[in-house]
């Protein structure tokens, strides 16, 4: 069946929660749910080729993160190391360029060159573009992008007159996609928790009780089904943007 390429988002951002009750649920260590997570990020990098979104953004690892238990983010970090062994081969072939946002400095250097050769050997696909962010806050990507501004700015090659919304734009992670047209958080929690906050500005937003590992084809189809009923105004009224010329 042809897909509905009929108002589809260019790109989807999701906050995957859930993975902690739902291994919790099944009287399982939190580290499980998290592993069973990842079946659920595959499904929604092959919703978003079937269905040709340009960009996925999953927010795997906030800056926050780290203040889990030891024992969680030692198994996050294994899961990490697995994923990029295993899944990158997969989404090389499948012309999937991958992209880590976040301060990836703070990462042992097994997973940052891990993440690095993977970023080097998928850099020239174009298929879809799937953004991991780890060690990411949105309130950190505004901070480095203000840093940027006033190194310009103190070398003389940037007048602060000159400083507006698109040239601040130009500086963030992700300078070089559109903003997200949907974002999609699971787990039942109701807020954005630090993701992407400068570009989520008009995005539309989609919250669902499903646990991140329980998401499916069924489940993504769902959250662009809601999406494609939805009337973006941008700021315009609804009948400045419902005319058809
Ligand atoms: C939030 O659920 C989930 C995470 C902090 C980790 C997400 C990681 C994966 C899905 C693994 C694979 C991903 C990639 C892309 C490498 P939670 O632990 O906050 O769940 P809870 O709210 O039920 O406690």
């Amino acid at each position: 069946m042809q897909p509905d390429v009929v108002n589809v988002p260019q790109h989807i951002a999701i906050i995957m929660d859930g993975n902690g009750r739902w291994a919790k649920r099944r009287h399982r260590p939190r580290a499980f749910g998290h592993r069973a997570g990842r079946k659920a990020v595959r499904e929604a990098v092959a919703f978003c080729l079937r269905h040709s979104i340009q960009a996925l953004s999953l927010f795997a690892f906030s800056s926050e993160n780290w203040h889990r238990p030891e024992e969680e983010i030692s198994a996050l970090m294994n899961l990490f190391i697995r994923v990029l062994d295993r899944e990158v081969a997969e989404l090389d072939q499948q012309g999937v360029r991958i992209r880590f946002i976040g301060d990836l400095d703070a990462f042992a250097r097994p997973i940052r060159t891990r993440m690095h050769t993977a970023m080097r050997r998928t850099q020239a696909h174009q298929q879809l573009c799937l953004n991991i962010a780890v060690n990411y806050g949105g309130r950190w990507d505004i901070v480095q992008a203000a840093r940027k501004v006033a190194k310009l700015v103190a070398c003389g090659q940037l007048d602060p007159t000159a400083i507006d919304a698109d040239r601040l734009t130009g500086l963030f992670c992700l300078a070089n996609l559109p903003d997200p047209d949907l974002l999609i958080r699971t787990g039942g929690e109701r807020r954005i928790s630090n993701f992407m906050l400068w570009q989520l500005a008009y995005t539309e937003l989609y919250f669902t009780d499903t646990l991140w590992p329980d998401m499916n084809e069924q489940a993504f189809e769902e959250a662009l089904t809601d999406f494609q009923h939805r009337v973006r105004r941008f700021g315009k009224t609804t009948a400045q943007v419902t005319v058809r010329g």
